[in-house]
């Protein structure tokens, strides 16, 4: 039967051997790992009182408070390792060496797709004419993309626009994707008194898909509203932009052309950026190349918004923003814009 004596020396032989194995353990977990090997619940502190019911009664409370002791000063050395570890390493980090002379990385710099620059860059021409820019949503409604613009159910001039219809339920008026972005001008001019003046950058969709087609584009609507606004007015205006985007000298005309929002309407042809005129192959020997609609806002348009057509007059010019891309910068396939390839995204 092992004497109190023999107990407390034991006890505080393990105190000894806790500061000893602690000292040259390096880690946080090897550290609380050790001390628990002597204070856990099976550890050898505790495996060590496990004797203290056979002594006899008197003698338990003395060994008890070396126990205690012993205890409270390995708990102390831990956190005397723990504190030492967390000094090392801060002075590790004061010490590490930067050598300011090495060259710095590189950052690879990002920059905006071309559509967007080109898009910025239009808008830009524009709003400097003092045009405000508008917005409308993609997922149209029948009324907005055709009905509002004289396009009534089984107007043949819808079937040049292959659309993608959503699918809605029975009864309810049509959901589409919208196919120009003249629908902003009828969103704009339902809200808006005249005088007007927008232009309305967006995406829109049809089911086309070739070099010079894609299903998803983006264009560029443009809308004036105002009193005595004249068709020299949009010549001017889509002019002033032909020169500021593809050259000072370059000639354009218009073509008559038919579109049921617009009286009279016209394609804008531009002089072939390219030839001068003189007939290549991206003008396919014509000298011209082909920019988009326009027209003065037909009447029936201004009535259904609820603007007075015997007071103001208005007139409007829509195009691809992706064209345009493709003619400054000779881009051959529309395809390239979206498929992230950045061997082209790189050029510009
Ligand atoms: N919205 C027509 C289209 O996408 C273009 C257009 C715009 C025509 C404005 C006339 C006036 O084909």
């Amino acid at each position: 039967m092992p004497a109190a004596d023999d107990l407390i020396r034991d006890l505080l032989a393990l105190e000894g051997a806790f500061a000893t194995e602690v000292a040259s353990l390096a880690s946080e977990g090897d550290i609380r790992a050790a001390q628990a090997r002597f204070l856990g619940k099976k550890g050898r502190v505790s495996d060590l009182m496990k004797s203290l019911g056979s002594l006899p009664g008197p003698e338990r409370p003395r060994v008890g408070e070396v126990a205690n002791r012993v205890k409270q000063l390995i708990e102390t050395e831990t956190q005397k390792r723990l504190g030492a570890l967390v000094d090392l390493a801060r002075r590790r980090d004061l010490e590490r060496v930067v050598d300011v002379t090495l060259p710095g990385r590189e950052q690879p710099l990002g920059r905006l797709h071309i559509l967007t620059q080109v898009r910025r860059e239009l808008v830009d021409i524009f709003r400097e004419l003092g045009f405000e820019v508008a917005d409308g949503p993609q997922v149209e409604t029948d009324f907005y993309n055709f009905e509002a613009l004289a396009m009534p159910a089984d107007h043949p001039a819808r079937d040049a626009q292959d659309t993608f219809y959503v699918a809605s339920a029975a009864g309810t008026p049509g959901v589409l994707l919208r196919t120009h972005t003249s629908s902003v001008q009828i969103r704009t001019m339902e809200t808006r008194k005249p005088p007007i003046k927008i232009v309305a950058p967006g995406v829109v969709y049809r089911r086309d898909d070739d070099a010079t087609h894609s299903p998803m584009f983006s264009q560029l609507e443009l809308l004036v509203v105002e009193e005595g606004a004249r068709m020299s007015d949009l010549k001017g205006v889509i002019l002033h932009f032909v020169h500021r985007f593809f050259g000072p000298k370059l000639v354009i005309r218009f073509r008559a052309s038919y579109f049921p929002f617009v009286e009279p309407g016209a394609e804008v042809d531009m002089q072939c950026c390219f030839c001068g005129g003189s007939g290549c192959r991206l003008c396919k020997q014509t000298g011209w190349i082909e920019l988009g609609g326009s027209g003065m806002v037909d009447p029936r348009v201004f009535t259904a918004c609820g603007i007075d057509p015997e007071k103001y007059t208005g007139y409007a010019f829509g195009f691809g923003i992706e064209r345009m891309a493709m003619l400054r910068h000779g881009i051959n396939d529309i395809k390239h814009y979206y498929e992230g390839d950045m061997r082209f995204l790189r050029q510009f």
